[in-house]
């Protein structure tokens, strides 16, 4: 008896050495809310309100990573300005996407979170690997935040009615007006307007010059 006491206190025995290649059962499941909260929103709203929230995030980090893309592969004469607006907006794409998943997480869902999982639930195309050029680059862009723009509409209506205020104001506050003034900047360089001399304008009949 003395002697199995012993290897037990041998066992429990602190050290330095990392307890690595750990594995166990996951805490808590995607897709479930399971604590119930002092915050007056009953399960099924939550529910509901993270699992259009966790759309709402993996294409917002879809948008993300496209600017990431577009921000490395840019070429031309406007290479130098859009390769520091695509950065600023990568960045702030970032911040919602954290805003986002945080709101999640606080609902008591489990937020998507890792490339493979991002890229099944997605609803935005797929760019190819290869560079494209400016005008293909923005229209990716300016597509991925109308898709945005829509369900953030659908998801703040909704949020509303629910009664999620907290969902409401963040995708209203932060990721529709977000989206809605990148939109204004990205399509500001599809308008076609002369670089250097402006067109003529057209003479009327009956004018003298
Ligand atoms: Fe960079």
């Amino acid at each position: 008896m003395a002697k199995k006491q012993n290897n037990t206190r041998a066992s429990e025995t602190i050290g330095a050495q990392p307890r690595l290649h750990q594995r166990a059962a996951e805490i808590q499941s995607y897709g479930t809310v399971s604590h119930a909260l002092p915050l007056e929103l009953e399960e099924p709203v939550r529910l509901e309100m993270t699992e259009q929230l966790n759309q709402l995030l993996a294409d917002t980090m879809t948008l993300r990573d496209l600017y990431k893309k577009s921000h490395w592969q840019v070429a031309g004469p406007t290479f130098y300005q859009l390769h520091l607006l695509y950065d600023k907006h990568h960045g702030e794409q970032d911040e919602l996407v954290d805003s986002i998943a945080e709101r999640i997480q606080l609902l008591k869902n489990v937020s998507i979170t890792i490339a493979a999982d991002v890229a099944e639930t997605t609803q935005i195309e797929r760019p190819p690997r290869g560079r494209e050029e400016v005008p293909v680059q923005l229209s990716r862009l300016l597509d991925a935040h109308q898709a945005i723009i829509r369900a953030a509409r659908t998801l703040a209506r909704r949020a509303s009615a629910v009664g999620d205020d907290g969902t409401n104001d963040l995708v209203v506050s932060e990721v529709l007006r977000t989206n809605e003034l990148q939109v204004w900047f990205l399509s500001e360089h599809l308008v076609d307007v002369p670089l250097v001399e402006a067109k003529r304008a057209s003479t009327t009949a009956g004018s003298t010059q």
